[in-house]
């Protein structure tokens, strides 16, 4: 009776009114800064623009119209601003990962998706170790081998090319230092090449479960779907449970990518957990490294979480890497004289007949280090946001004082 004096039609109308309204005065701390409107009121604005896959084109355009500081979630500043990034991204100044980071969970959290702080601290102590000095120089080696193929690839096409009277061959160099990436990736993190730089195709080996029979899936296609429909739940966690289950088929795929990307780290850590021991001992890669590693009470990594954190090192490094590549080539071939002046300098410091340099040889050229440097600078890897919650204690960024939320 009482329930049903309550649902009429008008009281009806009030509840997507109060479900858009909470939140928008939930956070009324950050009312004053400026912002598309939807976005104050929902998260439904920045979970549209990462479905057509313009998330970053959308905030640009909103920090250009209202300024350093734009609301572009009822509970989420975006900041546009240098000054800001020592402040939210120091160690020590307690800013957080948010929620969003939930959407990247696979396996269990690994270092790039914990949020604790004292879990990640746990974390860094027993993987830190890995990148070490020492451990990336005997990374090298595996770096070399992938690099030899990739120049072997290329040659093989040149010649194909002149023989059949071309000046030039063509190529999509993005998949080609996808290849690389993933192979090296693959070898320093899962014991072996992907192979896809020999085979000049995407394509990995999957297995649900340690005992599942063996599929194939393109590791890169599914990379880049993971991080799509990661990116997109993250701006509403809560949908993860149920994502599956939305007609939009955009995120039913990227649901399968993620358990296909998993598939790819078990089957690789298997196979190097259950390879006879002195095989085990023989490599020197990151996986080796990770599976040395030990907490402060001399715990090391049980096979889950060495999976989730081998899982890590291929999503944190395959595309950043690759993605950079390109740009640096495309920046370097675009820009008059750059070319020419790396060459010179490259020239300089590599003795003739050798193919790929060491580290040795090329790691203070100074030309050399501006070139990526400024890579880094105008070709951003990630245009997601890496989203921090304010501390408790008041913050201080682009000349306003915060405290708390998100
Ligand atoms: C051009 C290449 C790269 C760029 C631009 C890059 C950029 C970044 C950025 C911006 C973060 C912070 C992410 C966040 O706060 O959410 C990060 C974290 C991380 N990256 Fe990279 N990265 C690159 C290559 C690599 C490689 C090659 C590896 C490993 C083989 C790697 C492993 C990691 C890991 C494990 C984290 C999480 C660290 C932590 O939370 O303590 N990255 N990277």
């Amino acid at each position: 009776m009482l329930l049903d004096s309550l649902l009429t039609p008008y009281t009806l109308l009030l509840i997507p009114l109060i479900y858009y309204l909470l939140p928008y005065l939930r956070n009324r701390s950050i009312r004053d800064i400026p912002g598309p409107p939807l976005a104050a009121f929902s998260n439904l604005w920045l979970l549209y623009q990462c479905r057509l896959g313009r998330r970053y084109l959308a905030v640009d355009e909103a920090h250009k119209k209202y300024g350093p500081l734009v609301r572009i979630q009822p509970h989420h500043v975006s900041v546009a601003d240098t000054s800001a990034i020592p402040v939210i991204y120091s160690h020590t100044g307690g800013w957080l990962k948010s929620e969003y980071y939930d959407a990247f969970v696979s396996i269990q959290r690994g270092l790039f998706n914990t949020r604790d702080r004292a879990e990640h601290t746990r974390k860094r102590k027993t993987v830190s170790h890995t990148f070490s000095q020492k451990s990336i120089g005997q990374f090298e080696q595996y770096m070399t081998y992938n690099l030899h193929e990739l120049v072997k690839q290329w040659d093989r096409m040149s010649k194909t090319a002149i023989s059949s009277g071309q000046p030039w061959a063509e190529m999509d160099c993005l998949h080609w230092f996808n290849y690389l990436a993933f192979d090296i990736i693959g070898d320093l993190a899962f014991g072996a090449p992907f192979g896809m730089l020999p085979k000049g195709k995407d394509i990995a080996e999957v297995k649900m479960t340690p005992d599942s029979p063996t599929t194939y899936a393109p590791a890169i296609e599914v990379l880049n779907r993971r991080g799509e429909v990661s990116g997109t739940i993250g701006c509403y966690p809560a949908i993860k449970p149920y994502a599956k289950y939305l007609p939009d088929s955009f995120f039913r795929d990227g649901v399968r990518a993620v358990q296909n990307l998993a598939g790819i780290a078990v089957a690789r850590v298997n196979a190097r957990l259950d390879s006879p021991d002195e095989d085990k001992g023989r490599r020197k890669d990151l996986l080796a490294r990770l599976m040395e590693g030990k907490d402060e009470n001399g715990n090391s990594l049980g096979r889950e979480e060495l999976t989730a954190e081998a899982l890590t090192q291929l999503i944190a490094g395959s595309d950043t890497t690759s993605n950079t590549s390109c740009a640096w080539l495309y920046w370097t071939l675009k820009t008059p004289g750059i070319m020419e002046k790396l060459q010179r300098e490259l020239d300089a410091a590599i003795p003739d007949g050798v193919e790929i340099p060491e580290y040795e040889m090329v790691k203070d050229l100074p030309y050399l280090r501006n070139v990526i440097s400024e890579t880094l600078r105008i070709h951003s890897t990630s245009s997601l946001g890496l989203p921090r919650v304010v501390p408790p204690a008041p913050a201080c960024l682009v000349g306003m004082r915060r405290r708390g939320g998100v």
